[in-house]
């Protein structure tokens, strides 16, 4: 009561908003694009920050909490001991090796996978009720480990997945046609990676199917300029990799979107890495790839049910594939 005399001998009211902490794992290029954007666009309640390194940590730490005056409040923490994640909505696990120029992210499988067995377990422990959102590549093999390392059911534990793709989906059509990329409806599904799948079939700009919009604004966009805008969508990451070294930005942006979506309880649609098997015929295995999703408060609520053709089909099922047999080394 130093600064503030009560006005009133009424008790102040409990405060009804519940409160909402976001963990970040990892305080890399990546997760401090997330928590820088989890801040600017007032997400969390509380921020918690994990890394190994813990002079870089606290340097990130100080450096966001010294923002303070020019951000909504957020209380901001960060340690190299997990019990700081402790209650977390949402734990965004960041952390791993990431792709040198012209490495596949399936090459980081090994190193990344032993990570995540001193990362998962702690994150369970402190918040056994958290939804576990998994960034770190090659993040489709990386979610179902974190799955079966978690013991969570597959609702609470989801891959960043194909949200990225499909955002450089969407700008690469909505700059090809000039349009505003908010407006273009377009979804890559399957692995974050080299064998992700565009559905032609879903694109839509305004809600106009983009194949009858195209006829009648009369713009030529053959199948052969679809495919090679996909081709550059399974490229971007390499490109950018090649020119500073890691993505960032668009990452940042795109986990901050799922994470409103999770914890405002939107239930709006997203391409992200969900358990798929028995969807679409894939059978072979448990398999995390990334199908349009509805997420809310308690996860995945379900995943959509959207018409694909029998080519998209087959090439999810050679997406499935991949990622199966890759798995299929770790024995876990
Ligand atoms: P970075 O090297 O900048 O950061 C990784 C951080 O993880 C470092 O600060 C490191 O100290 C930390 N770390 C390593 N071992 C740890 C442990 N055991 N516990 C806690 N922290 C640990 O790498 P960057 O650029 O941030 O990328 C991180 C990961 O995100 C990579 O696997 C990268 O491939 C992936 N990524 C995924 C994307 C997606 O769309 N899913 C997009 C961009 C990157
Ligand atoms: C990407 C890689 C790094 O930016 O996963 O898509």
């Amino acid at each position: 009561q130093v600064f503030f005399k009560s006005i009133s001998n009424a008790a102040p009211p409990s405060p009804t908003k519940r409160h909402t902490k976001i963990s970040v794992i990892g305080v890399g290029n990546v997760g401090m694009a997330i928590a820088q954007t989890i801040l600017t666009q007032d997400l969390a309640d509380e921020l918690a920050l994990v890394d190994a390194k813990s002079d870089k940590l606290r340097g990130e730490m100080l450096d966001l909490q010294h923002a303070a005056a020019f951000l909504p409040r957020t209380k901001i923490n960060a340690s190299t001991d997990y019990s700081v994640t402790s209650g977390s909505d949402l734990c965004i696990v960041t952390a791993g090796a990431r792709q040198n120029p012209g490495e596949s992210r399936l090459n980081l499988l090994q190193r990344n996978v032993a990570l995540f067995k001193s990362i998962i377990p702690p994150l369970v422990k402190y918040s056994p009720d958290t939804t576990l959102l998994v960034v770190s590549n090659p993040v489709d093999v990386l979610t179902y480990v974190a799955w079966k390392l978690s013991g969570f059911p597959a609702n609470r534990v989801i891959g960043s997945g194909t949200n990225l793709d499909s955002s450089r989906f969407r700008f690469l059509i909505a700059d090809h046609l000039d349009v505003n990329a908010q407006d273009v409806q377009a979804y890559i599904v399957g692995e974050h990676g080299d064998s992700s799948v565009a559905l032609w079939s879903g694109i839509s700009v305004g809600g106009v199917p983009v194949l009858s919009f195209l006829e009648r604004q009369q713009i030529a966009l053959e199948k052969e300029t679809l495919e090679k805008i996909h081709q550059e969508v399974v490229h971007s990451a390499y490109e950018v990799i090649s020119l500073k070294g890691y993505t960032s930005w668009a990452i940042g942006y795109s986990v901050a979107n799922l994470a409103r979506t999770i914890l405002r309880d939107q239930r709006r649609i997203h391409p992200v890495s969900v358990l798929a098997k028995g969807f679409y015929g894939i059978d072979g295995g448990d398999v995390f790839l990334s199908l349009p999703a509805q997420l809310g408060r308690s996860g995945v609520l379900g995943v959509t049910n959207v018409h694909l053709t029998d080519e998209e089909i087959e090439q999810l099922r050679n997406s499935a594939k991949t990622i199966l047999e890759v798995q299929s080394q770790l024995g876990i």
